[in-house]
């Protein structure tokens, strides 16, 4: 199993919950969105109307699901959730819909996988407040016009690029979710240590905040493993021997890199001279889908700056050659970083 896949696994659901922010201001980093959300937030109690429909966005474990639990905590709504691939038909969607109260959230995760009906028969819903159903068959259907509740809806997707601008449109805002910086990731490793009763030093927590690829969910992670380390070779206090152990253990490097990404680096360095290189024979070489490549290893190596894009495909940047310790030829240095 991949440690740092920032994908949530059924082992992390129990333990992530204990772990969730609940209002805005245990929530640490995305300072921007915060404040965003607080004006909505404060604006939409002061004149006691619905919070508009918000789509969050952005790398899988940085805090979309988090974020909408903690508005309907902090409205003091019902959250209803759901997910894309989920509502099958009208009928699922019309079930949640009716049955919601106004001002409730309705929270559907993956948005990206709603089918194309019921996207629009979202459109009315989002907008007018109305659904439209057909009941009957053939000459005898007719069309059923249902009020709804004044709900909120809140998407949450890793693949915006997927939402159509009909759906994109109707949000009043979309916001973005970023990788963290690791002091964020530090004050989170700490937050977490202090709600398990787990004594982390700040070199400890420092060292697994460097191997957190920017990401709440993947140092929440990090920090379970070390802890269990902690307790069976250690005294139980988390510090930098401790964390350099169990990464070893792990063989997760110092910048949260695993056998996988360190191959994709050696791939486009060893097997096409650095690249450029495009994802689909990339992906053949390495015997992976080419999705993945893209959506789950890409994101973090270029957040690092080890592969950059170029219109030809993808490319080593010396940041790579100098982590697995390869010497960059002459030629690569002056065109990359
Ligand atoms: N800003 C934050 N502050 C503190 N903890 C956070 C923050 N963001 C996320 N977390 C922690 O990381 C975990 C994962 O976050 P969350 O489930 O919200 O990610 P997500 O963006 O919905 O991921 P996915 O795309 O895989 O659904 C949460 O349970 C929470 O413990
Ligand atoms: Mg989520």
């Amino acid at each position: 199993m991949k440690i740092t896949d920032s994908k949530e696994k059924e082992e992390d659901t129990n333990f992530e919950l204990s772990l969730r922010p609940n209002c805005l201001d245990d929530f640490v980093g995305q300072e921007k969105i915060k404040k965003n959300l607080e004006i909505l937030i404060k604006a939409a109690q002061k004149r006691n109307e619905t919070i508009e429909h918000i789509l969050f966005h952005g790398s899988s474990g940085l805090g979309k699901t988090t974020l909408s639990h903690l508005i309907a905590n902090e409205m003091g709504k019902n959250i209803r959730i759901t997910s894309g691939p989920a509502i099958e038909k009208v009928g699922d969607l019309g079930a949640i819909l009716t049955n919601m109260e106004d001002g409730d959230i309705l929270f559907i995760d993956e948005i990206h996988r709603l089918n194309k009906l019921i996207e629009e028969i979202l459109y009315p819903a989002m907008e007018d407040y109305m659904l439209d159903i057909i009941v009957g068959k053939g000459p005898s259907a007719r069309t059923i016009r249902l009020d709804l509740p004044k709900f909120t809806l809140i998407g949450a997707t890793t693949r915006i690029d997927l939402i159509s601008s009909p759906l994109l449109n109707r949000f009043g805002i979309s916001p973005r979710l970023d990788f963290y910086d690791n002091r964020e990731i530090e004050h989170i490793i700490k937050r977490s240590s202090k709600i398990l009763g787990i004594e982390t030093d700040s070199a400890g927590a420092k060292k697994i905040a460097q191997s957190s690829r920017q990401t709440p969910r993947i140092s929440n992670r990090l920090l379970k493993r070390v802890r269990d380390f902690a307790q069976v070779k250690g005294d139980g206090i988390i510090n930098e021997n401790i964390v350099d152990e169990t990464f070893r253990y792990l063989e997760i490097d110092c910048h949260g890199l695993e056998h996988t990404d360190r191959k994709i680096l050696e791939v486009i360095i060893k097997k096409f001279s650095g690249g450029p290189v495009g994802v689909s024979t990339l992906a053949a070489s390495l015997s992976d889908q080419e999705d993945t490549i893209e959506y789950v290893y890409e994101p973090y190596l270029l957040q690092l700056g080890f592969i950059e894009r170029t219109p030809r495909g993808r490319k080593a940047t010396k940041l790579a050659y100098e982590h697995l310790g390869i010497e960059c030829p002459e030629d690569n240095k002056n065109t990359l970083l």
